[in-house]
């Protein structure tokens, strides 16, 4: 039932936007050489670059720069695309702990590898290193808007914190929340891939935001409906996760088919969102089909 996986992709992606693809795995391979880092410590830190996952923010980061670009190089998207992983692989190895998940991508966590005080210590040096590669990009509009969706991430893990203690979460609750812990840094790769190619004019960019941000909320209802249907063997659902769009609407319904279905309608009216945006402003099919693979 899990579509298309965004990952198979990659093959149908344009050459341009591959190859800056595989710049950034490099970029992103070599990121510690030549740094005295105790094994530990670097194992943990290099876990989710050595075990990579879809990808989907610096493709969609690097989508959005080749679309608006007319075909210029993408070079200089790539060091934006790359600081935008970590930012999420940071988020993952937190999470992981968060989480006390012990399986992701189909191998053991650094959380459960190395335990809860590596992984943190291994969080730090990403962000570092995402924050190094962004003013490496030499524009502090890129800087700006990584910097402030690492604090959205924050924000939003610490708002799922406060939200599990409470008895109901309305449904305002919950688009606020994925808003903040996932939605932002999808919006924020969308944005600065537009900035990597030089496109700020204002219009442009409140267009790109609204498509991150319904990408976003979908991809995290998306991640929801996954984990309650627990039918992603490599990412199986962590124990305690109350937070999750299904169990919320069964606390309303009662009638957990209901739930699952009106999770999946609005995880599909997200998509429609973001995609009348794109037909009404860049219209690219790349993109477009790219995003519909995200329906389930
Ligand atoms: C997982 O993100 C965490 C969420 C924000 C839902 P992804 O599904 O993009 O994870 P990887 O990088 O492909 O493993
Ligand atoms: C994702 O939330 C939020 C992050 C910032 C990582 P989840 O806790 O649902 O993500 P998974 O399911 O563990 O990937
Ligand atoms: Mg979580
Ligand atoms: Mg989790
Ligand atoms: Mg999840």
């Amino acid at each position: 039932m899990v579509a298309l996986s965004p990952s198979r992709y990659v093959d149908l992606l344009p050459t341009e936007v591959r190859d800056a693809l595989n710049k950034v795995i490099k970029t992103l391979e070599g990121l510690f050489e030549g740094m005295w880092i105790p094994t530990t410590l670097l194992n943990a830190a290099y876990h989710y670059i050595r075990n990579r996952g879809k990808l989907i923010r610096p493709t969609l980061a690097l989508l959005v720069a080749y679309i608006l670009s007319d075909g210029s190089s993408l070079d200089k998207s790539v060091l934006p695309a790359a600081s935008v992983e970590l930012i999420h692989i940071a988020s993952l190895l937190q999470d992981d702990i968060m989480d006390e998940q012990r399986i992701r991508r189909g191998v053991e966590t650094p959380y459960s590898l190395f335990g809860a005080h590596t992984a943190m210590l291994a969080s730090d040096l990403i962000i570092a290193k995402a924050v190094e590669l962004a003013i490496r990009s030499g524009d502090n509009d890129i800087v700006f808007e990584l910097l402030n969706s690492s604090i959205k991430l924050a924000v939003g893990q610490s708002l799922e914190m406060e939200l599990r203690g409470r008895g109901y979460v309305t449904m305002d609750d919950y688009l606020r929340l994925i808003y903040y812990k996932t939605a932002s840094l999808i919006e924020s790769s969308m944005i600065v891939g537009a900035y990597s190619v030089n496109v700020k004019d204002e219009r442009t960019i409140c267009n790109i935001r609204d498509i991150g941000r319904f990408v976003g909320l979908a991809f995290q209802i998306r991640d929801d409906l996954i984990d309650y249907l627990n039918i992603d063997s490599k990412n199986p659902a962590s124990v305690d996760d109350e937070i999750n769009i299904v169990k919320i609407l069964y606390k309303g319904s009662g009638d957990i088919n209901a739930s699952i279905s009106t999770a999946r309608k609005l995880l599909n009216e997200m998509l429609d969102n973001a995609i009348n945006i794109i037909r009404n402003t860049m219209n690219n099919d790349i993109l477009i089909n790219y995003i519909n693979l995200l329906r389930i």
